[in-house]
């Protein structure tokens, strides 16, 4: 794409979005681009510009799409412990102290960029965990997002196991119920949770908030709008209210009038008590009504837009000797993980569109894949596969494709003819295990398991699934076996690296899985 245009494009996301493109990434938003070209059908990507650039409700339409395709939603229940920690010792036990002494039982806590839910879901149930009358009380966890696929989950409130990699049992038994093999949010939980689509850069605000959580987000967001939505939060506070962000998220940001606070687990940002009370959104604010909501949109940014620019602070300037070390300290200890953190969930969104030019329809069956458009994938992929036959890639897209219709017979026939190209790739093998595990043919699940170690004897999620089956037939010698060998496999890697189990996680979140699961 000619580099000006491109650059158009970059300077038109992020005035949207708040999202940086960063140089690496460059071509990978070409492809994206080109995919939505060629779904629209469009002649030339200065057309698709032109779209975006609209402002009507064909414009408004086109960016959902593409929003979908650069958005990371990775994220799980309880995500960060530390931080989860810190919440409920001290942050919202200051919060219902307070509350409970100005006698006004109300809370208001937001989960800004929740994705597919499980934030929000958390801080309700840590709520509810905390206080014991919640019936008495009201309560709302807003959660909001920009990425309308993540929010249709978010309401579901369905999820997979995977979601709960770091969860305590007892609160999984005790807030959720088995539902077709994955696992519902109980209703009590759900109704004090609502759902709704706020862009960060571009929507107005909902205000006399207690406490705004908006973590990994901010690590995909250029400075400028860093800024902006820093100061949109301040003013959806209450006085005294909080607002936490991903580690080192905030770092070497202007903080504007938000005060920090430096505890041990991680940095906090108050909006201060005594301050001259300035939130001019009604408490009202129907965010979650859509109709009136788009009328008010356009009236509240503009509101929003009018504040002038806060003296701009430092962390430095702010902390004290003490804190200033702290501050230093946890930077550190958090931004190399951070770094990894990025990478390992910008990887993971590209790993489909890392295709070259050539392979377009195979992308753009990547990409229907990615947005659960299976059948279209299908036909795209079916497309390519009559232009290149006998490609790996392809077949096994096919075999998830079909795996994910439950057509099982098709997804095992595109499984064994991606096996016939390169019978040492594990990966066809890890989806024929599904596929026996779905059908309830555990030995075959097993046998499989054991030819992926027998190919590999490194594959540390060969070992955690068998050794899960074990488990589940109280097989508890050979479990612990599988365990331990996973275990000792894991230790002898870097912890930032990052193993292919169940779509990526880092070696010491795995370690700590593992060791927590007795
Ligand atoms: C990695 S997820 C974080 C989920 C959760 N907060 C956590 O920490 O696990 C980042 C989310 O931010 C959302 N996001 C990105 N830009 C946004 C914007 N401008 N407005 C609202 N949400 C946005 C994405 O759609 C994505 O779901």
């Amino acid at each position: 794409m000619n580099p000006n245009l491109l650059q158009n494009f970059i300077q038109l996301i992020a005035d949207y979005t708040g999202l940086h493109i960063r140089e690496q990434d460059y071509d990978s938003l070409c492809k994206k681009i080109f995919v939505r070209i060629k779904s629209l059908k469009l002649s030339s990507p200065e057309q698709y510009y032109q779209l975006l650039a609209g402002q009507n409700k064909t414009s408004k339409d086109e960016w959902e799409k593409l929003i979908i395709l650069l958005t990371v939603t990775e994220t799980y229940f309880f995500r960060d412990r530390g931080q989860l920690g810190l919440l409920k010792n001290v942050i919202l036990p200051e919060i219902i102290k307070s509350k409970m002494a100005s006698k006004e039982k109300k809370i208001k806590i937001w989960s800004a960029g929740c994705s597919t839910g499980e934030e929000a879901y958390s801080l309700a149930i840590m709520v509810q965990e905390l206080i014991p009358d919640w019936q008495e009380w009201d309560i709302l966890i807003l959660g909001t997002d920009i990425n309308e696929v993540a929010l249709t989950k978010a309401k579901q409130g369905v999820y997979s196991n995977w979601s709960f990699r770091l969860i305590d049992r007892q609160i999984q038994k005790n807030y959720f119920y088995e539902f077709q093999g994955e696992w519902q949010v109980e209703e009590q939980v759900k109704k004090i949770v609502k759902f709704g689509n706020i862009n960060l850069v571009q929507d107005g605000f909902p205000s006399y908030i207690d406490l705004i959580l908006c973590r990994n987000v901010f690590i995909y967001f250029e400075a400028k709008h860093i800024s902006l939505v820093m100061q949109k939060f301040y003013n959806s506070l209450l006085k005294g209210g909080y607002l936490m962000t991903g580690h080192a998220e905030l770092y070497g940001q202007p903080l504007g009038k938000f005060k920090v606070k430096v505890l041990s687990e991680s940095l906090v940002y108050q909006r201060g008590q005594d301050e001259q009370y300035e939130n001019y959104l009604a408490d009202s604010l129907p965010i979650f009504t859509d109709k009136r909501m788009a009328n008010e949109k356009s009236l509240e940014y503009s509101l929003i837009n009018s504040i002038s620019e806060r003296k701009i602070s430092t962390y430095y300037s702010i902390c004290d000797d003490a804190n200033k070390q702290a501050l230093l300290d946890l930077k550190q200890k958090f931004y190399q993980d951070k770094k990894h953190e990025i990478a390992r969930e910008v990887t993971q969104k590209n790993r489909d569109l890392q295709s070259s030019q050539s392979d377009k329809l195979l992308l753009e069956a990547a990409e229907l894949f990615a947005v659960k458009a299976y059948t279209d994938a299908i036909r795209k992929a079916e497309d390519f596969l009559s232009l290149n036959p006998k490609n790996f890639r392809v077949y096994n897209l096919l075999a998830q494709l079909y795996a994910n219709l439950g057509k099982y017979e098709r997804a095992t026939f595109y499984c064994n003819q991606a096996i016939e190209i390169n019978s040492a790739s594990v990966e066809p093998f890890y989806l024929l295990v599904n596929i026996a595990e779905e059908q309830g043919d555990i030995e075959g699940a097993k046998i499989l398991l054991k030819r992926v170690i027998y190919l590999d004897p490194q594959e540390i999620p060969a070992y955690i699934e068998l050794g899960s089956l074990y488990a589940a037939e109280k097989n508890i010698l050979r479990a612990k076996k599988m365990k331990n060998i996973a275990l000792e496999l894991l230790k002898k890697l870097p912890v930032d690296d990052i193993i292919k189990y169940k779509g990526g996680i880092k070696v010491s979140e795995l370690i700590e899985y593992l060791e927590a699961d007795t």
